[in-house]
C-alpha cells in the first residue's frame, strides 16, 4: 500500500490515530506510509505541560492550556482505552480522579507500547494544507522550527487533530484596560498560588470557570466571585465562591455587575472558552463551529463532507475524551484502508443533519451525556474498536450527581472500569486537601 497520509497533532487524537493503524498492522493489515506532523518537541497535546505562555522557545504560540495542579475532571473510567486498561499501565487499581501528571503517563504509556513515535515529526509546525482536484491530493507545507527550514509534500488523506482548547477566546469590557490588577486568560493560568490572599473575578460559567474558581481557592485564595453570561454553574459552593451575573464595566479595581452589585477586585481571569482555528488550512477545507456537542460538515463527526479524504478528530464539545477519539480514529482508519464505504455526500448530509436536530433538542446534561454515548456506539460498531460504552456512560451520571451533591468532593468518589470491570479504590487523601500533585505520591495508595 503506497497511500500517504499525513496527520497533524500528536496529542490524543493524533496518538488514537497512530494506534489505530498500528493495530490494523499487527492485526496483519497492509497500512499506509504515515506522517505525524508534531509542532512541540514532545507528544501528548494539551497534557504536554509547560511553565512557558506566550510564545515558545521558537516564537510558536505555546499550545498547553493546561495548570499545575490540575486533576481530571471527569472519572478515569469515563475516558479509559478500550484496548489499554488503567490497571494494565499501572500494575495495580487506581482512583478515579488523577492528576494531569498520572493521565499523561498513561496516554504515552500506550503510544510507547505501540511503538509509533517512528512516524512523529516532532518540532514541525504545519503552515498550509491545499488541495489540488488535478493531482486529487493535498500539498502539506511544514517548517522544521529547529533549522527553520520549509518542507513541501503531497499526501493522499489529511487527518487533523490539533484539538480546539489552545487558541483563547478573549472578550473585552469597559474599563478592563484601567484595571489595575493582573488580567489573563484561562490559557495562561499556571499556579493558583500566584492569587493567594487575593480577590478573584473569573468570567465564564464552563469547566474551566468551575475548576479554577475552586483550584484558587483550596490553594488560599481570598474570595472568588464567578461572573455568568447566559446562567449561573449553580453548584453548592464552598464559603468563599459566589456567583454574579454578567460584569458590565471595571472602574478602576472595582467591578459593576448586570444586576447592580459591585465588587473590588486584585486579578481577573477569562474563563471564555477557546476557537476552532485551523490558520493552516486552505480556505473550502476549514472547519468553522463553535464549541458544540455536533459540529456541522463532518460525516459521523470526522469525514469532512465536502472533501472526505479530509478527516478533523476530536472537534466536538467533551464528555467523552480518549475513549471516543479511538472511536474515531478507529472509524478514519477503517475508511482510508477501504474497510468502510461512505454513503453519497447528499446521503452524508441528510444523516449529519439528522444528528444536528437531535444535538438541538437536547436539554441537560444528561441528555448531553446520552447523545454522546450514542454517537460514540454508532462510531464504534462498524469497526473492531471495543469498549463497554454503557458503563462509561452510567460513571458519567453517577459523576453529574455527585457534582450537583457536592462540587468540593466529587473527586472523593470511586467509578467502575469499564474494561476490567474493576472498582477504583479510594483516594488516601480528599481532593480538596491533596496540595502535592505529583505521581509518585498520587501513587501511594495506602
Ligand atoms: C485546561 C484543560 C483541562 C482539560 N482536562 C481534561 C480532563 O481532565 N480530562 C479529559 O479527558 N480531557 C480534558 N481536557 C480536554 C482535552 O481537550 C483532551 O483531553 C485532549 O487533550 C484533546 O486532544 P487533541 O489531540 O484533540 O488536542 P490537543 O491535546 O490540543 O493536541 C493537539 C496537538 O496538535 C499540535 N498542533 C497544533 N497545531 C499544530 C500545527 N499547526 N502543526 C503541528 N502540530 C500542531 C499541538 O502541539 C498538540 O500537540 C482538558 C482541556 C483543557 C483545555
Ligand atoms: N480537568 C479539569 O479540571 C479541567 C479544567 C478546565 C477545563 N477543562 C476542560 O477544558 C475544556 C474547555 O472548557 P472551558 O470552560 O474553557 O470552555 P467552554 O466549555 O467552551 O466554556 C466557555 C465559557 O465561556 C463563556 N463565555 C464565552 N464568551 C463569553 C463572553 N463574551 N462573556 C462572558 N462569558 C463568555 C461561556 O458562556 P456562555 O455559557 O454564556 O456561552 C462559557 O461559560 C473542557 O473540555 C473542559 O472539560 C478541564
Amino acid at each position: 500500500m503506497n497511500k500517504r497520509v499525513a496527520i497533524i497533532g500528536a496529542g490524543p487524537c493524533g496518538l488514537s490515530q497512530l494506534r489505530a493503524f498500528q493495530q490494523a498492522q499487527a492485526r496483519g493489515a497492509d497500512i499506509p506510509d504515515l506522517v505525524c506532523f508534531e509542532r512541540q518537541s514532545d507528544w501528548g497535546g494539551l497534557w504536554h505541560y509547560t511553565w512557558r505562555t506566550g510564545l515558545d522557545e521558537h516564537g510558536e504560540p505555546v499550545h498547553c492550556s493546561m495548570y499545575r495542579y490540575l486533576w481530571t475532571n471527569g472519572p478515569k473510567e469515563s475516558l479509559e482505552f478500550g484496548d489499554y486498561s488503567f490497571e494494565e499501565h499501572f500494575g495495580k487499581p487506581i482512583p478515579s480522579f488523577p492528576p494531569y501528571a498520572v493521565l499523561n503517563n498513561y496516554i504515552l504509556g500506550r503510544a510507547e507500547r505501540s511503538d509509533v513515535r517512528k512516524y512523529v515529526r516532532f518540532g514541525t509546525a504545519v503552515r498550509r494544507i491545499a488541495w489540488s482536484a488535478d493531482t486529487g491530493r493535498f500539498t502539506v507545507r511544514s517548517t522544521d522550527l529547529a533549522e527553520q527550514t520549509d518542507r513541501e509534500e503531497e499526501f493522499d488523506h489529511v487527518i487533523v487533530a490539533t484539538g480546539h482548547f489552545s487558541v483563547p477566546n478573549v472578550p473585552s469590557f469597559e474599563g478592563i484596560d484601567r484595571f489595575p490588577g493582573r488580567v489573563l486568560h484561562a490559557h495562561d493560568f499556571r499556579d493558583a498560588l500566584e492569587f493567594k490572599g487575593k480577590r478573584l473575578l473569573i468570567v465564564g460559567s464552563s469547566y474551566s470557570a468551575e475548576d479554577i474558581a475552586l483550584q484558587n481557592l483550596k490553594y488560599g485564595a481570598a474570595s472568588v466571585t464567578c461572573s455568568y453570561r447566559t446562567g449561573a454553574m449553580g453548584f453548592k459552593w464552598p464559603e468563599g465562591i459566589e456567583e454574579l451575573p454578567l460584569v458590565t464595566k471595571f472602574e478602576g479595581a472595582t467591578a459593576h455587575f448586570k444586576d447592580g452589585s459591585t465588587r473590588e477586585f486584585d486579578a481577573v481571569i477569562l474563563c471564555t472558552g477557546y476557537q476552532h482555528h485551523f490558520p493552516f488550512m486552505e480556505d473550502e477545507l476549514r472547519l468553522r463551529t463553535t464549541n458544540r456537542l455536533w459540529p456541522g460538515g463532518l460525516y459521523k463527526g470526522v469525514m469532512w463532507i465536502g472533501n472526505p479524504n479530509l478527516a478533523y478528530l476530536g472537534m466536538q464539545d467533551q464528555y467523552y475524551t480518549f475513549s471516543m477519539f479511538d472511536a474515531q480514529a478507529w472509524y478514519v482508519r477503517d475508511v482510508i484502508l477501504g474497510r468502510i464505504e461512505l454513503p453519497s455526500r447528499e446521503d452524508m448530509e441528510a444523516d449529519c443533519a439528522v444528528w444536528r436536530a437531535r444535538e438541538e433538542a437536547l436539554a441537560d446534561p444528561i441528555q448531553d451525556i446520552d447523545f454522546q454515548t450514542a454517537y460514540c456506539k454508532d462510531l464504534s460498531a462498524p469497526t473492531d474498536y471495543e469498549i463497554d460504552w454503557d458503563v462509561q456512560s452510567d460513571n458519567f451520571k453517577h459523576w453529574e450527581h455527585h457534582k450537583e451533591e457536592d462540587i468540593a468532593t466529587y473527586r472523593d468518589h470511586a467509578h467502575r472500569s469499564p474494561v476490567t470491570g474493576t472498582q477504583a479504590p479510594t483516594h488516601h487523601t480528599t481532593w480538596w486537601d491533596a496540595l502535592d500533585d505529583s505521581l509518585e505520591t498520587f501513587m501511594d495508595n495506602r
